[in-house]
């Protein structure tokens, strides 16, 4: 059946729409961030009984402790009442600008707009926020230790966290000196030795060196020579020493500090029989000690009868190449709008934009209806994907617009920027600029698309919930008439 006999119109979201674009034209310069500030006394709690071990703990287990313990990846840590003590005003401001550049936790969905429900979501809650700045506002109390829930255990080791690989790919050594410049450039093959083809359920990739683990560095920077690496994989050619270019097949980018990348049960990523990765664009960096290091790339196999149903689709939407950005302007919009040539459930939004880039919205426009996907902040100085919940994950027909929209700040009040003075446009490094949306998507045959959508409807109430993440899911199936099979047939 085709998709064109199943719909006329979604009428509920002609209201909602209006709502949805008055929420993401939001203010999104820097200078004026409103922080979201809460009231206990909404939530039923006395502000005053608000303490450090009964409240505040488990919010810094469940969402800050992760980076800010000894070894981690923050400045400093955060588990001591003594240790949290003296940061308690920071917090409170770096909390409740939420999903704005400077944000803590880095987690910058927007949670007034769009879908909510993400994988790995450590982000603060209202009531979260509203226990912080009732604490911090009532002198931040200690309490009682005997209402502090367990320490956490960390792996202090640079242990796979996909558990064991199926197979350990290591690239060669590469030195980098104790100052210099940065560079760029392809590094090199690594054959995979398989032997069959065979699809990844996860691959993690991360950086071994001979830095002391308790070399004391203060920023992440200072731990790794490897900031960024963008990899694919091939069929090798005869010779060994490059890869075909016919069915090569795109990796999600390692950076410092990303998290293992697992890809959905129904689309594993194919690795070939006699491939190898290519390691066509490293970002090297000195870091003040001398550093050798390699990068291992751990994989782990869906079992060797596996079949993925749904075929991927790579980053969709973006502009790289005619960005006009002018200096010393807050609310910068840039645009970029691509029509989906197949019905498709996006799996995650990376938002990538360069030092200028605040925000990025993606919404999505079928017929007359405009629905905002998601706004989320941007901070140039952490790269975050967002992964939907299979449940909550768009299902957009064919024939849908995506429309993403950048916001950029080039004024003073930016702190990622080197010189609010300079013109921009598009280009590699971050001085210059992308506008592009890194996620990825699987596309769906009718059959699939239905059957998604059958699962997403059971899970609704009645017809007047409505689910922003699929459009269609109330449409009226309309049976195909003769004459709508005759069109269709031309
Ligand atoms: C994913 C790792 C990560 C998580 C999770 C995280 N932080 Fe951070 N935090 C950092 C890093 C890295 C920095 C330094 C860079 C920056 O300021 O953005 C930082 C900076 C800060 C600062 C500013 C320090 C300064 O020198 O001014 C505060 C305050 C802070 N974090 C508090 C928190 C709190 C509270 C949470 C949890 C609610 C949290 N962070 C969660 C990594 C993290």
């Amino acid at each position: 059946m085709n998709i064109r006999h199943l719909l006329i119109a979604v009428s509920t979201a002609a209201l909602l729409h209006s709502a949805s674009l008055l929420a993401q034209s939001h203010d999104a310069s820097i200078a004026n961030h409103q922080p979201h500030y809460y009231s206990a006394q909404e939530f039923g709690i006395d502000p005053k009984s608000v303490t450090f071990h009964k409240d505040i703990q488990p919010i810094l287990q469940k969402s800050c402790q992760n980076c800010h313990r000894a070894g981690g990846g923050g400045p400093m840590s955060l588990i001591s009442y003594d240790e949290v003590k003296p940061w308690a005003p920071v917090i409170r401001y770096r909390t409740a600008i939420r999903d704005r550049l400077g944000a803590m936790p880095p987690f910058f969905a927007e949670k007034d707009i769009g879908i909510t429900q993400f994988k790995n979501d450590y982000s603060l809650t209202d009531l979260d926020l509203a226990l912080i700045q009732a604490w911090v506002d009532n002198e931040s109390v200690e309490g009682d230790s005997a209402d502090a829930p367990p320490a956490l255990v960390f792996n202090e080791s640079n242990d796979w966290t996909i558990g064991t690989p199926d197979l350990v790919l290591r690239s060669a050594d590469l030195t980098r000196p104790a100052v210099g410049s940065d560079w760029w450039g392809d590094v090199g093959l690594i054959p995979t030795g398989l032997t069959e083809d065979r699809y990844v359920a996860a691959i993690q990739v991360r950086e071994v060196n001979d830095i002391p683990v308790d070399a004391g560095n203060t920023t992440v920077g200072g731990r790794y020579i490897f900031h960024h690496l963008t990899y694919t994989s091939g069929v090798l050619s005869e010779e060994g020493t490059a890869i075909l270019a016919d069915d090569v097949v795109s990796w999600p980018i390692h950076e410092v500090g990303r998290n293992p990348d697992i890809f959905p049960e129904k689309a594993g990523r194919l690795l070939h029989a006699n491939s190898a990765l290519h390691l066509e664009a490293a970002h090297l960096h000195s870091n003040g000690r001398e550093t050798t290091g390699y990068l291992e790339f751990g994989i782990v196999f869906f079992p060797r009868d596996y079949e993925p149903q749904y075929s991927r689709r790579g980053p969709r939407t973006g502009n790289g190449i005619d960005i006009d950005v002018v200096p010393n302007k807050a609310n910068q919009e840039v645009h970029n709008y691509v029509v989906l040539q197949e019905h498709t459930k996006i799996i995650a939004f990376e938002p990538h934009l360069h030092a200028p880039g605040v925000r990025m919205c993606m919404e999505a426009i079928w017929g007359h209806n405009q629905f905002t996907l998601n706004c989320v902040g941007y901070d140039h100085n952490w790269v975050k994907q967002y992964v939907y919940e299979d449940d909550y994950a768009p299902l957009l027909p064919k024939g849908t617009i995506l429309h993403t929209i950048g916001y950029l700040d080039t004024t003073s009040a930016n702190p990622n920027l080197a010189d609010p003075r300079n013109w921009a446009g598009g280009g590699r490094r971050s001085v210059s600029n992308m506008f592009i949306d890194l996620g990825y998507s699987v596309s769906l045959t009718e059959e699939q698309f239905q059957a998604e959508m059958d699962t997403r409807r059971a899970r609704l109430k009645d017809r007047n919930d409505y689910d922003i993440a699929c459009p269609l899911c109330w449409a009226p199936v309309i049976t195909p008439t003769a004459q709508s099979v005759a069109q269709e047939a031309n």
